[in-house]
């Protein structure tokens, strides 16, 4: 039984101040259950609202993938800088350390290997199993125009709702198939449909050509997919403009682990999404780092 004796009297109900409501800074979470809007938190930096994600999934329908041949290897040493590891749950399980501090979204979709029909996917993984993995959210491929267009729309719904069950947020990841045009009319249709139909949050391809108005139309964080590997000054300036245009941040795989020095590439790409460094200055800081982490002189 708890002490009860000397009880202190209550005096401290600070008449002056107004209660506070607690409001997320993810735009379009207000509403969503606490449990979700933490998960939420654990991707997007409760002071910047941005996130960092380090997508390593490639191998749901590709096998190893450059840079990705030893995830035990490569991309351990940079979880501390991804605020989010974006995975299967066979690499999480069998790879990734459970002291793992970041958030983790689980790819939650898949089937076809690049033999097939890419769109032809299914729901991958039970949101029991993402529940008993702890992770932050789960991800599943939308194909708006492709073959199998209404299925993979149906697989994002299904997951949305087993996801509101259990407060796991679901990130609708727009994929283009090869002929599918990439412009800023389809990636509004595709991140809007995603956002209507459910998803927290939507991963799109960065255009030249009016982002803006893709980061507008979406009621839910965009964060930008990294896409095929750039030099390093250009996935740089990308990520910086994608911000500056509305996005809620990056989720880059192919930038970050085929860079020539990954770990001096996450760390300034982190400078741009959550500080907005310039892309020049970032991309200096970037050559600075690689110097020093190669144990060169700086
Ligand atoms: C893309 O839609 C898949 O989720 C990928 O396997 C991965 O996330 C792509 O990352 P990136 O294009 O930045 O290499």
């Amino acid at each position: 039984m708890a002490d009860t004796d000397n009880l202190k009297d209550t005096k401290e109900y600070f008449l002056d101040i107004p209660m506070k409501a607690a409001q997320s800074n993810v735009r379009g979470a207000s509403a969503l259950d606490w449990g979700m809007q933490n998960r939420l938190s654990r991707i997007f930096q409760p002071g910047s609202g941005k996130t960092v994600m380090l997508a390593v999934d490639h191998g749901y329908f590709q096998g190893p993938t450059a840079g990705l041949e030893r995830v035990d290897v490569t991309i351990v040493p940079l979880l501390q800088n991804a605020d989010a590891l974006m995975c299967t749950r066979g690499i999480l399980r069998s790879t990734i350390p459970a002291s793992l501090q970041s958030g983790v979204v689980l790819r939650a979709s898949g089937g076809p290997s690049i033999l097939k029909e890419l769109s032809n996917e299914h729901i991958a993984v039970d949101m029991d199993d993402a529940a008993r993995l702890n992770v932050s959210a789960v991800a599943v491929q939308v194909y708006i125009g492709g073959e199998f267009e209404s299925q993979s729309v149906h697989n994002m719904t299904r997951l949305v709702d087993a996801g509101l069950g259990r407060g796991i947020p679901v990130l609708g990841v727009t994929a283009v198939g090869k002929d599918m045009v990439r412009d800023a009319r389809y990636f509004r249709l595709a991140c809007r449909i995603c956002a209507e139909l459910g998803a927290q949050f939507v991963k799109t391809y960065y255009v030249d050509e009016g982002f803006e108005t893709v980061t507008a139309s979406c009621p839910v964080p965009v964060v930008m997919a990294g896409g095929k590997k750039l030099p390093e000054l250009d996935a740089l300036t990308m990520a910086y403009r994608a911000v500056q245009e509305g996005a809620a941040g990056v989720d880059m795989g192919r930038n970050i682990f085929q860079s020539d020095a990954p770990l001096a590439m996450i760390q300034a790409v982190n400078k741009v999404v959550h500080e907005r460094m310039k892309p020049e200055h970032a991309y200096e800081l970037y050559q600075t780092l690689q110097r020093e982490q190669a144990g060169r002189p700086v």
